[in-house]
């Protein structure tokens, strides 16, 4: 006989109700076993998503989820760990940079990721553009990885937080992802199992962003801070704009390129300023605030981390990275300044280039994306290049550029243009 029927749970939540230790822990336990079935899992989630959830049921939740699976333990390594977390930006290449950076600094990051669905990109994805490169490690291959070169980033066995897995798959489908219960007890219970010691999570805002305002994403990192707080974790938090995309590029390959210029010392400058805003938090979090960042980006051994890195993976860093067939270049309307990039249409149109999946079993192109020659404030000439669009397949074109069809601006010259770009670093949390 079990405890607690489906039912009963649901219609709690429905009716507003706050749900039981007990029966949150049989409701996650029983939808991962197939006890529950999906359209009445699809139904709490969106009980969930309508009525909310107190803190208590959140961690209760989210402790559901990570016994539904293993958890690693790096207790044993010799250095302390570190890890990252974004909520999902365009052109946010920012894992590839600071995994080896922090790695630099004496902080072992072991990174789980994942890859990309819709609009945002995929750290594996971009990874996977370098020849030879491979995504899938053991937990002993992880754990060696962690101690000999100090940095690993790979995907996420299917041991850790099962319960999430079937649940974000089953969300994805049923218009109940912007749940912040279930967004913060997602994110977190991946973290919690994976056994980092400090984690700093990047909370996106803006058009490109799950979190279009900044009172939900403050909210959303208030409950997830508390959730790795209350877990063991130093947890902190940095909101952070993402109306306008990430550096220079949104794609595969031209996204491993431009973060191989930020660890050569160079880069553009919002990709460097939040590398290094990241590792300075992951370096307090891990008790090296001692060490600064800047100086491993400038003395070469940052990019030396990464050239271990990429090799202990069986890639080829110094291998030429493929390139797109086709391009098609986007002219300046007009001559002034680049008042607004809008990262949503960037994101759209590199997903739409080939560069991001519709369906998680799709193949997914390397050389694509998009590359964009300003950025919000840059003065641009009529005529010349304002973007680049890139893709193996030419019959993408004339969808991806519908997709930035109102996507930017640009205030002629003699108007009296206030350069727009938001700030980068919105707010802190922790
Ligand atoms: N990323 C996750 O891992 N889970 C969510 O629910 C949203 C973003």
């Amino acid at each position: 006989m079990s405890t607690h029927d489906a039912v009963e749970v649901i219609t709690a939540k429905r009716d507003g109700g706050t749900l039981s230790d007990s029966q949150i822990d049989w409701v996650v336990d029983a939808y991962t076993r197939g006890d529950v079935a999906d359209e009445q899992m699809s139904a709490l989630a969106m009980a969930i998503l309508l009525n909310g959830m107190e803190r208590p049921e959140i961690a209760r939740w989210t402790a559901a989820m990570i016994a539904s699976g293993e958890r690693m333990d790096f207790s044993a390594l010799s250095r302390p760990t570190a890890d990252k977390h974004s909520t999902g930006g365009v052109g946010d290449k920012i894992t590839l940079p600071l995994a080896p950076l922090v790695a630099a600094c004496g902080v072992a990051v072991p990174q789980l990721s994942g890859r990309g669905l819709g609009h945002t990109g995929g750290t594996l994805d971009k990874l996977e553009a370098i020849p030879g490169w491979r995504a899938a490690l053991s937990n002993e291959e992880m754990m060696a990885q962690l101690e000999s070169v100090g940095a690993v980033i790979c995907a996420a066995g299917d041991g850790l937080a099962p319960a999430d897995k079937k649940l974000y798959a089953l969300r994805d489908v049923t218009g109940t992802v912007e749940a912040i219960p279930l967004i913060a007890s997602s994110i977190m219970s991946k973290k919690i199992a994976e056994g980092t010691g400090a984690l700093v999570l990047d909370v996106k805002v803006g058009s490109g962003a799950f979190m279009k305002d900044v009172d939900r994403a403050r909210e959303l990192a208030e409950v997830m801070v508390a959730l790795g707080t209350d877990a063991g974790v130093r947890t902190t938090a940095l909101l952070t704009d993402m109306s306008t995309p990430l550096g220079l590029t949104a794609g595969n390959a031209i996204e491993v390129e431009e973060s191989v210029e930020v660890l050569a010392g160079g880069g553009p400058a919002d990709v460097v300023e939040l590398t290094l805003a990241l590792a300075r938090e992951m370096l307090a979090g891990a008790g090296r605030d001692d060490v600064d960042p800047a100086d491993k980006l400038a003395d070469g051994s940052a990019m030396d981390v990464w050239k271990q890195m990429i090799r202990a993976q069986d890639g080829d860093p110094d291998a030429p990275l493929p390139e797109a067939r086709e391009s098609h270049v986007v002219t300046a309307p007009a001559t002034g300044t680049l008042t607004r990039l809008d990262a949503m249409a960037v994101g759209l149109a590199a997903w739409r280039l080939g560069a991001g999946r519709a369906r998680k079993e799709d193949p997914v192109q390397a050389g694509a994306g998009v590359r964009w020659h300003a950025r919000p404030g840059d003065a641009v000439h009529e005529g010349e290049p304002l973007l680049t669009l890139l893709t193996d397949e030419p019959a993408r074109f004339e969808r991806a550029l519908a997709s930035l069809e109102g996507g930017y601006d640009v205030a002629p010259a003699d108007a009296d243009a206030t350069a727009a770009g938001s700030p980068l670093l919105v707010d802190r949390v922790g």
